[in-house]
């Protein structure tokens, strides 16, 4: 018996799975993009137990083919317009399936020499295409996410040096400023760094979307005389919902002015941010200490990928050192990136990364995004004319937040219309939207941030919208 797959059912294997991939990225818009199935359905087609004998591997993928593939919801399709609408490209899925075959752990420079030094070089890739300064080193990490938890544990480290031995019990009180609209990734970090939610401050936004400088200063103020430790602010370049840009500049400011740390959430815009116009929203943002980016969101990167760039990397070191004898190394002067972190283990991301950045070059970057950006801004100019319908906020980027309108409608029948309105649309099958809260009103969002998203598909989403929404509103006038 062979350990593992012998070579030659392996390399057709390989082969019958490149055909596949290859044929799905093709044929992705023959499925819906939300799968037709109830919860419960896919594990009730799988067996309770495992196989006790090994099964062919041809039978293996035909049920790929049958019960897994058709049940997903298609990130990949031109149609997923939801959440934060994604790709993963050609040059990024080739990339993902080599670094499988390594099968790197890229804890230690000596357990993955190229995985740690091509990680260093293409955050500085990214670095130099975001315009930031050198002061900025990168690692990538799996998500944004654990991005920001750490770029708070280094700003933690900063404050208050001894949680590392001690703990948060019994020291100063820190406290995390953010405006309402920001992602919900910093409550999570405020909960796992043991700063606990009852110190993150939620700013008031503006009626754009955006943290009121003003509202940020005095509620430092208030908690300094108060006796709280103020310890970092989060500002976002590209809100989830809209992807509004605080006023970075004002914040940097601040955060000057009281010794705070900034972390700035730029893992959706942070891609437009390769394009020079887009860049100029974000004024201050290389005064940041520390900046996420996901390449997994807007670089066409597979999930995942995302970039934490940090000016103080010794702080991040400092707060989770820990080197076990069975770690140490001779190596010399060489980055671990299993110090950079709490995880130990590491995929080798960067290889899918720079396959992308190769394969498109900055310049096909540049323009993917421009396409995007322009493809969201003929939409808003669309809803912005067409009676029955208004944007409910500005697009700086590719997310379109709009609603439906209803003459003498309350607030709450307008959002129970708007919830059915977006139910219909995603049961219709070849788009699926998400929808969002703001200034207390349901809103429909519709995201392009998919390669394969082409003017066609952006034109039948809109016509998709209309004809949902006059089919509702003939039902609504029926009863
Ligand atoms: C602005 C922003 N920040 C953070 C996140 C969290 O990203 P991740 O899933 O990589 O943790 C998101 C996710 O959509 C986001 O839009």
């Amino acid at each position: 018996m062979s350990a593992d797959l012998p070579p030659d059912e392996f390399r057709s294997a390989m082969h019958r799975v490149a055909e596949m991939v290859a044929d799905y990225l093709e044929e992705v818009e023959e499925y819906p993009v939300f799968p037709a199935v109830a919860p419960g359905e896919v594990a009730a087609s799988l067996p309770v137990s495992p196989p006790v004998e090994g099964e062919p591997i041809d039978r293996v993928l035909d049920d790929y083919k049958a019960l897994i593939e058709p049940a997903m919801t298609h990130w990949n399709h031109p149609g997923f317009m939801a959440y934060i609408a994604t790709t993963g490209s050609g040059p990024g899925i080739l990339g993902e399936s080599l670094a499988a075959a390594l099968n790197a752990n890229a804890m230690l420079w000596r357990t993955s020499p190229a995985a740690t030094e091509l990680e260093e070089r293409v955050c500085d890739w990214l670095r130099q295409m975001l315009d930031l300064p050198a002061a900025f080193s990168g690692h990538i990490n799996d998500t944004a996410s654990m991005s920001t938890l750490l770029a708070l544990a280094a700003a933690r480290q900063r404050l208050y040096p001894e949680t590392r031995r001690k703990g948060v019990a019994g020291g100063p009180v820190m406290t995390i400023y953010c405006s309402d609209q920001t992602h919900s990734s910093i409550e999570k970090s405020a909960i796992a760094l043991g700063l606990g939610l009852d110190q993150v401050r939620k700013i008031e936004s503006d009626g754009d979307l955006r943290l009121r400088p003003e509202k940020l200063a005095a509620a430092i103020e208030e908690d300094l005389a108060a006796g709280f430790h103020p310890m970092a602010v989060v500002a976002c370049a590209g809100t989830t919902s809209t992807g509004s840009v605080d006023p970075i500049r004002a914040v940097v400011d601040i955060c000057r002015r009281h010794c705070l740390w900034l972390h700035i959430d730029a893992a959706y815009a942070g891609g437009a941010a390769i394009c020079a116009e887009y860049r100029a929203l974000m004024e201050g943002l290389e005064e940041a200490d520390s900046i996420v980016v996901n390449p997994h969101k807007w670089l066409f990167t597979p999930v995942d990928c995302s970039i934490l760039f940090n000016r103080h990397p010794d702080l991040l070191r400092e707060a989770f050192w820990v080197l076990p004898e069975y770690l140490k190394t001779d190596d010399g002067a060489v980055t671990n990136l299993m110090d950079l972190g709490v995880q130990l283990g590491k995929r080798f991301r960067s290889l899918k990364l720079w396959m992308v950045i190769r394969a498109f070059g900055v310049r096909g970057m540049q323009e993917r995004i421009r396409e995007h950006c322009r493809l969201a801004g003929w939409l808003a100019g669309e809803i912005e004319s067409a009676p029955g319908f208004e944007l409910a906020a500005p697009v700086p980027f590719a997310i379109v937040a709009f609603r439906a309108r209803l003459d003498g409608a309350s607030g709450e029948q307008e959002d129970e219309f708007n919830e059915r309105l977006m139910a219909r649309i995603n049961a219709a099958g070849p788009v699926m939207l998400s929808h969002s809260k703001l200034h207390g009103r349901y809103v429909l969002r519709v995201v392009i941030g998919n390669l394969r998203t082409t003017e066609k598909h952006v034109r039948a989403v809109w016509r998709l919208i209309r004809q949902e929404a006059a089919a509702l509103l003939a039902e609504r006038k029926a009863v």
